[in-house]
């Protein structure tokens, strides 16, 4: 099939390379000359595990390019995929709107023959209808189908993501958009990945569910993990003992500093919204928004308790500055409350992280960074664990009591076994597993 993917940003390239790699012909459009020039050299904007080669062999294979231009490709499309940013809007929470919109009123003016337009950003619900809306009144000949087909990938595991989903949800009514759609992902069956078929409204619902889902069951974890802490249990084995209930599952209980990320956050406000505007209330998912907001400020605290109260002229050690592992995206990040608490309480911060120090530079421009865990370790007063990338889970703690001047370790995401850190004579303090 040919497809046209309006986007270039997270969602839209990967989709896109993962489109052409089942085979359809793929044009990526934005309306960044820089990105599009950049694509088309072969250099990928963000940082994900595989998409570089992804994109480069399909691209030798023709299957995919790139360009500014909208109206060619989407006249030629069978579908349009719209993967354009919907970011929080500054002051009221709600997703700003205007790209979508944007781009669907440019499509209507260029779709030729029957075209499926479909909606991949996350959009309140409702959005399609607007989509539709507006592509009528633009072009009221437009012979056009329009689907919401939300996405569900996660930071660097996008492509596995992609490729094996547990379920591929499609919203519309019309046999048409069903028909489309299940040839597009006709290759994922081989995977044997449910394709739900279900109302538009339902599916723009349900991407917003599933994130605020997930958001509360780790905003769930980390309030028992500060219970435990009181009580003197092991929030590790308290999320196992609860997760092996099939009915809760183990994933998604890992204590920490609180999620952050560029959907979590902007979802879970965007839902709290989309329930007001219908006069409704989501008591919980406000709750969480809060709970969690609250605990990315709290951290810094923490950091000051394991160090005696007092951090002014102190030396902090903080490895990991990304959201999260394999990804350099700094959107939401607990390290940044948690690097400007330990700034404002006196300290100074120095700070290492393997992708992120870029775009991390931008948000905390006043730190020192430091080329490796080692050299951001020497002389401080204490090491704090952010971020839980693979090469900080086997770190040479022996060579790390020896060049910091204290050995406090404040891990944040549980990397080490307080066993293990006493004996080797660390003040060690993680995440719900201490007694406070
Ligand atoms: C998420 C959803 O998983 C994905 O389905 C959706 O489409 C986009 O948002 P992503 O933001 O890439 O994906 O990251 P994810 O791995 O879900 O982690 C989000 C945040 O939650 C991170 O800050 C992570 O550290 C935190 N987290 C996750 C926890 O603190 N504990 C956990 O158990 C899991």
């Amino acid at each position: 099939m040919r497809i046209a993917m309006i986007g270039t940003g997270y969602v839209g390239l990967v989709s896109g390379a993962c489109f052409a790699d089942f085979g359809h012909q793929v044009t990526c459009v934005d309306k960044d000359a820089g990105k599009i020039a950049a694509l088309r050299r072969g250099e990928i904007p963000i940082f994900e595990p595989g998409l570089e080669a992804l994109v480069a062999a399909n691209v030798t294979a023709s299957r995919l390019d790139f360009t500014t231009d909208l109206a060619g490709p989407v006249a030629e499309a069978e579908a349009v995929f719209i993967a354009v940013g919907t970011p929080s809007r500054r002051g009221d929470g709600h997703a700003d709107l205007s790209y979508v919109y944007a781009a669907a009123r440019e499509i209507a003016a260029s779709v030729r023959g029957f075209t499926v337009v479909v909606t991949k950003s996350t959009v309140p619900v409702g959005t399609g209808d607007e989509v539709e809306r507006l592509i009528r009144e633009a072009n009221p000949w437009a012979d056009v189908v329009v689907a919401s087909n939300p996405e569900f990938l996660r930071e660097g595991a996008a492509i596995r993501d992609f490729k094996f989903p547990d379920r591929i949800v499609v919203g519309t009514s019309e046999e048409r958009g069903r028909k489309a759609l299940g040839d597009i992902y006709r290759p994922l069956s081989l995977n044997q990945a449910p394709l739900m078929f279900t109302a538009r409204r339902t599916a723009e619902l349900i991407k917003y569910a599933a994130n605020a889902f997930l958001a509360t069951k780790i905003t769930f974890i980390n309030e028992i993990a500060d219970l435990s802490e009181k009580v003197g249990a092991d929030i590790q084995e308290v999320a196992r003992g609860i997760g092996l209930d099939n009915r809760i599952g183990t994933k998604f209980l890992h204590a920490g500093p609180g999620y952050g990320g560029s959907c979590f956050p902007k979802d879970t406000r965007a839902l709290v919204k989309i329930a007001e505007d219908h006069g409704a209330q989501l008591r919980i998912v406000e709750s969480v928004v809060t709970v969690n907001d609250n605990r990315k400020r709290a951290m810094a605290r923490k950091v000051a308790n394991a160090l005696g109260g007092n951090l002014r002229g102190k030396t902090i050690a903080v490895l990991g500055l990304a959201f999260k592992p394999d990804t350099d995206d700094m959107r939401e990040a607990p390290s940044i409350p948690l690097i400007t608490g330990l700034c404002d309480m006196g300290a100074n911060v120095r700070a290492f992280d393997p992708a992120s120090m870029k775009e991390a530079r931008r948000e905390l421009p006043d730190i020192d960074y430091c080329d490796d865990a080692y050299a951001c370790a020497e002389g401080a007063d204490a090491l704090v664990i952010v971020t839980e990338w693979v090469q900080f889970r086997a770190l040479d703690l022996p060579r790390l009591k020896r060049i910091m001047k204290r050995p406090i370790v404040v891990d944040l995401r549980n990397v080490y076994r307080p066993d293990e850190m006493a004996e080797l004579g660390f003040v060690y303090s993680s995440v719900g597993r201490d007694k406070t």
